[in-house]
């Protein structure tokens, strides 16, 4: 699918939302590697996907595989009544309570956290993250995505538009995000119970510093 196809795509999926947040979404698409994304997803029957917000990355791994199963959960309702309405025919199952991913009783072959990490204290993240691993199988993958501190003058630009979005346009609320080095979300999967399997800069192309690690669940 070549990008104008898949914002053809995106429009129909958002079309009954808000004319301002099938903007933000469509630039949410624009500023992020999703194929690269995506293409973790091959061979896989299902996924849960953390802190989903309007559902944009299951959306678009279901229009890459059709057949893939696709959960997603976030803890801001407001976000999942949305991503709801995004799709109201599609096969994505959201969720916004931490106990409706109890009731789903599937275990995924993929967890991902995209963006959602650095939005969390350092100190919280092992706890998230074992939280998840268990709704994942045995030697199941977790993708994380995050931006990182590297290389300098992106990770710059990065904080920048941050300061700007929190102080200049007020639109978003909190402490300026810290965009920690790829070895402290590394050592976090590793303590959590994971093997690291592949990380990997993805931000070819792109002015923000995107990384992604990928790790197995290692069997207890
Ligand atoms: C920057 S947004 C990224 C949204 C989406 N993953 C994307 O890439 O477009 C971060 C999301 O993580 C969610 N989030 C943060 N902490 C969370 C937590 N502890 N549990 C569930 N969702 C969380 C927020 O509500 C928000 O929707």
């Amino acid at each position: 699918m070549n990008k104008l196809s898949t914002i053809r795509y995106l429009r129909q999926c958002y079309t009954g939302l808000p004319f301002r947040m099938q903007v933000f979404i469509l630039v949410r698409y624009l500023v992020c590697p999703w194929h690269l994304l995506i293409e973790q997803l091959d061979g896989m029957k299902n996924i849960l996907d953390v802190g989903c917000g309007h559902g944009l990355f299951l959306c678009l791994a279901q229009q890459r595989f059709p057949a893939l199963r696709c959960c997603g959960f976030d803890h801001d309702e407001k976000k999942i009544r949305l991503a709801r309405q995004a799709r109201p025919h599609a096969d994505i199952n959201f969720s916004s309570d931490p106990d409706g991913l109890i009731s789903w009783q599937e275990k995924f072959d993929c967890i991902s956290f995209i963006d959602v990490l650095y939005s969390i204290p350092p100190a919280q993240w092992i706890e998230i993250l074992q939280q998840f691993r268990r709704y994942l199988k045995p030697g199941g993958t977790l993708i994380v995505k995050e931006t990182v501190n590297h290389p300098p003058w992106k990770f710059r630009l990065c904080m920048a538009q941050e300061k700007m979005a929190l102080q200049i346009l007020r639109y978003t609320k909190g402490d300026a995000p810290t965009l920690p080095s790829p070895g402290v979300y590394t050592s976090a999967l590793k303590a959590a119970g994971f093997i690291v399997l592949n990380r990997q800069r993805l931000d070819k192309g792109y002015p923000w510093p995107h990384y992604l690690v990928v790790g197995k669940s290692m069997t207890d």
